[in-house]
């Protein structure tokens, strides 16, 4: 106690908000554009930046402070570039959790994003179904999450330059944005299903009396990333819609093992509608949604 009164405590959160000041200036020196919105590919979802009228692509490693991408699966670029006709930021490649690094880390680039001036993010994610009424191939929106991490990317010293502490996680899954991608999914005749997340930290897949539970707690699907994400986006203000895309149903009376490879190849048959989706759904955002323009929109 009284050590901690004569030596300064170290803010590691300091050494955060620098972190994401030399990124951005890096980025602003190296391209002269203003995303509306930010865009996460998931495993498999990395094709969605082929469809892009692209700017600029820089390597995940030569960004100050970004990670790198090691898992199978995921590319590792932020792209800039116009996607539906709307400028957009894309991270084709992801960090997790189970890769080892912080949470802090991981998230990074949400941060880093929101200060480039994107005001919408979506996030895309593979998970396994939990839900019964679920099948592999199915797009859920999720309305909702549990942290089952143990574990939350703004436990740390306080710094108020980084946003609230305490974020409010009521509405950290936009209804408005919500509204427009189940407008979009009407029209192009695409089935959602919606429901919670359940994140883990994997890597190891669920065991049949974790499935159980995880359903028992409420959840209709289960993932190994996008919780960590929303977490700081909400801190941020980012309006925050989240594609779970569901690439196995696990049912724990009848579990069926899953591979990676199998994730991988169902992801990427979700692709071409999720695409779709992202698409129409950009289409239709209009800039009175922005954040800002909206009398407590955050
Ligand atoms: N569990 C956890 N994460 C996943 C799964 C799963 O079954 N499928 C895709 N990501």
């Amino acid at each position: 106690m009284i050590l901690a009164q004569i030596i300064p405590r170290k803010n590691p959160m300091r050494g955060l908000y620098q972190s994401i000041q030399e990124a951005v200036e890096f980025l602003r020196r190296r391209i002269d554009f203003q995303p509306e919105a930010a865009i996460i590919l998931g495993t498999g979802l990395g094709g969605v930046a082929e469809r892009m009228e692209i700017v600029d692509r820089i390597p995940f490693h030569v960004i100050p402070h970004f990670l790198e991408s090691t898992v199978e699966g995921h590319k590792g670029d932020l792209v800039f570039g116009r996607l539906a006709n709307r400028p957009v930021v894309v991270m084709q490649g992801r960090f997790h959790y189970y890769e080892g690094y912080s949470m802090q880390q991981i998230t990074l680039p949400v941060r880093i994003m929101r200060s480039l001036g994107a005001d919408f993010l979506f996030v895309n994610s593979a998970a396994g179904g939990l839900n019964p009424h679920f099948a592999a191939g199915d797009i859920m929106v999720v309305t909702d999450h549990i942290n089952f991490m143990g574990g939350n990317p703004l436990r740390t010293v306080a710094d108020s330059r980084l946003g609230d502490r305490f974020p409010e996680m009521s509405a950290a899954y936009d209804k408005e944005m919500m509204r427009v991608v189940s407008d979009a999914a009407m029209d192009l005749k695409i089935p959602l299903r919606f429901g919670v997340y359940v994140a883990v930290t994997g890597p190891s897949l669920e065991t049949p009396a974790e499935t159980r539970m995880f359903r028992m707690l409420g959840a209709d699907a289960v993932g190994m990333s996008t919780v960590p994400e929303v977490i700081v986006a909400r801190q941020v203000g980012f309006r925050t819609a989240v594609f779970a895309a569901v690439t196995n149903v696990n049912l724990p009376d009848c579990m069926q093992p899953v591979s990676v490879q199998e994730v991988i190849a169902t992801a990427m048959t979700i692709e071409p509608k999720l695409l779709a989706l992202l698409e129409e759904t950009l289409r239709r955002l209009t800039i009175s949604d922005r954040v800002g323009n909206k009398p407590g929109a955050q």
